[in-house]
C-alpha cells in the first residue's frame, strides 16, 4: 500500500527560547501513515510532538529529513490542504468575534465554493459532526468545550482533507465528553477515509482509536509498531512507563 504521508529522517532544531544555544526538538524521526488509518504520536510533554507536526503542516522550518505526500515530496513552508489540524484548546483555536457561520464560510471561501453553494455545504458539516444548524449565529463562548471542539473538526473537514493532525485534541474535554468525540473521529473515519495523526500524551487515550502507535521522548522515536503489538507487549521501558502511568497499573 502506498503511503499517504511518509516522513523520512526528519530533524528540527529550534533556538532556545529566552537563551543561547540551540535544541534538537525533532530528532531523525521516520514513520508513515497508511490511508484511513489512525496513527497515534504519544510522549510526555516536551518530547517534540507539536514540533513534528508543525513541521508537517510547514509551520516550522525542517532542519534536515524529508516529507512525502502520496510519495511525492511537500515543501517547506507550504500549507497543504489535504492536511488540516485539530489543536488541543478549543478556546483558543476558534476566533471569539465570529460567529459558527463566519468560522465555516472562511475555509469554503479559500477553497473558492461559490456563495450560493456555501450555506448547504455548512449544513452538510454541522450534520456531520451532529451540531445543530439553528446555532450559526452563535459566537464559540456558546458553546461548550466538546461543541467547540466539534466546531474545530467541521472547518478542518471543510477543507476536505485527507490527514487530520489531532494535537491533544481530547486533552482540554473531560472524561465523558472525550469518549464522545473519540466516537465522532471513528464515525468520521469510517464516512470519509480519513487518516489521522493523533498525538496524544496519554495511551490509554488512543488505544480505541489507532492502527500503528510511536512512542516518542526527547525527540526521538523510541518505539513504534501496531497498535495491538505495542500495547500487548511493549519493548522499550519508556513505552511500559508511559502504559503504566495511563492505566495505573
Ligand atoms: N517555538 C519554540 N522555540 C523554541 N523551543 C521550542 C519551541 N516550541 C517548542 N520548543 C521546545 O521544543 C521541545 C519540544 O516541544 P513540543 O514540540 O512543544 O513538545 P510536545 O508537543 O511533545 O509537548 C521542548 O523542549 C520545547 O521547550
Ligand atoms: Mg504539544
Amino acid at each position: 500500500m502506498t503511503a499517504l504521508l511518509r516522513v523520512e529522517n526528519l530533524c528540527v532544531t529550534l533556538n532556545r527560547q529566552h537563551g543561547k544555544g540551540m535544541i534538537e526538538a525533532v530528532s531523525d524521526v521516520s514513520f508513515s501513515i497508511n490511508p484511513a488509518e489512525t496513527f497515534a504520536l504519544v510522549g510526555q510533554s516536551g518530547s517534540g510532538k507539536t514540533t513534528l507536526a508543525r513541521a508537517i503542516i510547514g509551520l516550522c522550518p525542517v532542519t534536515s529529513g524529508s516529507i512525502y505526500y502520496c510519495e511525492q515530496r511537500i515543501g517547506i513552508g507550504r500549507i497543504f490542504r489535504k492536511i488540516q489540524m485539530v489543536f488541543q484548546n478549543p478556546y483558543r483555536s476558534l476566533n471569539p468575534y465570529w460567529s459558527l457561520e463566519e468560522i465555516l464560510t472562511e475555509p469554503l471561501e479559500i477553497l473558492g465554493l461559490p456563495k450560493p453553494e456555501r450555506l448547504l455545504r455548512i449544513h452538510g458539516l454541522l450534520d456531520a459532526v451532529h451540531l445543530s444548524s439553528r446555532a450559526l449565529d452563535k459566537r464559540p463562548q456558546r458553546f461548550s468545550g466538546g461543541e467547540r471542539q466539534r466546531i474545530a473538526i467541521a472547518r478542518a473537514l471543510a477543507m476536505e482533507p485527507e490527514l487530520l493532525i489531532c494535537d491533544e485534541a481530547l486533552s482540554a474535554l473531560d472524561v465523558t465528553v472525550q469518549a464522545q468525540i473519540i466516537a465522532l473521529f471513528l464515525e468520521l473515519q469510517k464516512r470519509l477515509q480519513l487518516a489521522y495523526l493523533f498525538i496524544a500524551h496519554d495511551l490509554a487515550v488512543v488505544e480505541r482509536l489507532s492502527h500503528q502507535v510511536a512512542v516518542m521522548k526527547s525527540g526521538q522515536i523510541v518505539e513504534q509498531g501496531p497498535s495491538a503489538c505495542v500495547y500487548a507487549q511493549a519493548q522499550h521501558p519508556y513505552t511500559r512507563a508511559l502504559l503504566n502511568a495511563s492505566y495505573r497499573l
